[in-house]
């Protein structure tokens, strides 16, 4: 017999939902019944929602409290490392959070405000262009899934323009999920390619898979596994010589930030994960942002609108051209991100933004030398800002990744990224990221050790924990099978009820 709050951890939990604190009356504050202050008359009936909205009857002390109390409850990477693999989880410097901040008193009506805005859009393009050796960019992309979507639209516009019609896109077995997601989005299928026993695309491999209907390979570099593609260049010419395109999943672009450019390695069109590499926090931190760049030949396909200079030199939005895409966005794209993006290329200037790619992989090196010596490596292979373990060592003593990655929370840690990428079994995806201080690598690296020594002397110890973190152990499948989606507050009696 299960218990559920034994499954759940509720017991730990002491913050009850608002709605279970809701009592009629206690709310002294309220805000005017509707309409109490308007005529009615010119708003037609069947219009009029008379019933008041089911916000809890609360008051104010009683809220802030509550989410004070809440807010204790999260872990974020201001408490501390966040090493999740492929996430890219760094400090997000809080200057360019107030740089970004002040735009917010704009007004889009504010011509000359207007002006200055587009003058800062094109001078982070031309600072995008520069770092990764492409021609002309794109600012509107929203995320880096849309990043890629965008770019493959504008592969199968040149496409269409010369009047090919090809269908596939080939992607390593690397991949982020987005990957292939994005190209079935834009109308293609795709194949995925075995990557090579070292963990990076063979030129040997590929030459097997392509044909006259590859519109493009999309890789990863560095790839998912924190390794560079070595034959980059030698993938880039037999793609070309058959006359696809090159697109590079640039999200990764924080371990080569000013030592490699994309353009350079021979790529075409390629998307960047400003909220991975350029301050702004991923994951569930807020919108995000994936530009996107192009050579030359893919420039006339760009999204709309282009920002263009007119005759006095100022800077204008150009909304039709017949070669576009077309819109991809509303608005200026996800404005506050890529301000924040320009405040920190500004602030760290070249020598900075090297220095963030070089400490990014020696954080990194330094916690995969340490702790290959306590779980299995799978590849040996030189890594850059990731890497990836398994736990083939400890699963001996019946210990797995997820036990692994519980445990972390009892130690007041984040875990990093598991089982993915999906290549390795049992993968343990680990990235410092370059804001983290030394201390704080040794104790990540610490309590790794002391995680790996647990597991061959007490290996029954993992199955209960975390045991003291507000949710405790769920049991997972359970959940999957009593799944419970909505909270239900019927309003008659003010009780909060489950609805399965
Ligand atoms: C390598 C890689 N590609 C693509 C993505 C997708 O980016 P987004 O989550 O912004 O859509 C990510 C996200 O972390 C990534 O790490």
């Amino acid at each position: 017999m299960h218990d559920r709050k034994a499954i759940t951890g509720f017991p730990l939990v002491v913050e009850p939902l608002l709605s279970t604190m809701s009592k009629e009356g206690k709310n002294t504050r309220r805000m005017p019944a509707p309409f109490e202050e308007y005529p009615l008359d010119d708003i037609k009936k069947d219009m009029i929602n008379n019933d008041l909205p089911l916000i809890p009857d609360v008051s104010e002390v009683e809220t802030v409290r509550h989410f004070t109390r809440l807010s204790r409850l999260n872990y974020g990477i201001d408490d501390g490392i966040y090493p999740l693999g492929s996430c890219t989880m760094k400090y997000n410097p809080k200057i360019c959070e107030e740089i970004a901040s002040r735009v917010k008193d704009i007004h889009p009506a504010d011509k000359k405000a207007m002006v200055d805005i587009l003058r800062i859009l094109i001078d982070l393009s031309k600072n995008f262009e520069e770092i990764c050796g492409m021609d002309a960019s794109t600012l509107w992309g929203a995320a880096g899934a849309h990043g890629e979507l965008t770019g493959m639209l504008i592969i199968k516009k040149a496409l269409e323009t010369k009047g090919e019609v090809r269908s596939k896109v080939l992607i390593p077995d690397t991949a982020h999920g987005t990957n292939p997601a994005s190209c079935a989005i834009a109308g293609f299928n795709t194949v995925q390619i075995p990557s090579g026993k070292n963990g990076y695309l063979k030129a040997s491999t590929l030459k097997d898979y392509i044909d006259h209907d590859v519109a493009a390979l999309m890789i990863t570099n560095p790839n998912t596994l924190g390794i560079f593609e070595q034959e980059i260049a030698c993938i880039a010419e037999l793609i070309h010589n058959n006359g696809s395109y090159l697109y590079m999943d640039g999200a990764n672009l924080n371990a080569i930030l000013g030592t490699s450019r994309p353009g350079d390695m021979g790529v075409d069109c390629l998307h960047l994960n400003l909220h991975k590499t350029f301050a702004s926090p991923h994951g569930g931190g807020g919108p995000g942002s994936g530009p996107v760049l192009v050579k030359r030949q893919l420039s006339p396909y760009l999204p709309l609108p282009w920002i263009t200079p007119d005759k006095k030199g100022l800077y204008k939005l150009k909304w039709d051209s017949p070669t576009s895409i077309g819109r991809i966005h509303s608005g200026m794209g996800n404005l506050a991100v890529l301000l924040k993006a320009f405040a920190y290329i500004l602030s760290l200037g070249p020598d900075g933004l090297k220095e963030v790619s070089r400490v990014a992989t020696l954080n990194a090196n330094y916690l995969k030398a340490r702790l290959s010596k306590s779980f299995d490596l799978p590849y040996n292979t030189p890594t850059l800002h990731e890497f990836v373990l398994t736990d083939k060592y400890q699963k001996a003593h019946g210990v797995t990744t997820m036990d692994m990655a519980k445990a972390l929370i009892e130690f007041g840690i984040h875990p990093p990224t598991v089982y993915f990428p999906l290549v390795v079994n049992g993968a343990i995806m680990i990235e410092p990221t370059e804001t983290e201080p030394l201390a704080e690598l040794k104790r990540f690296a610490d309590v790794m050790e002391t995680i790996a020594i647990m597991a061959k002397d007490s290996p029954h110890v993992f199955k209960n924990m975390p045991s003291t973190s507000p949710v405790c152990r769920l049991d997972e499948v359970w959940a999957a099978r009593h799944l419970i989606l909505t909270w239900n507050m019927i309003e008659s009696n003010k009780k909060v009820v489950v609805s399965k």
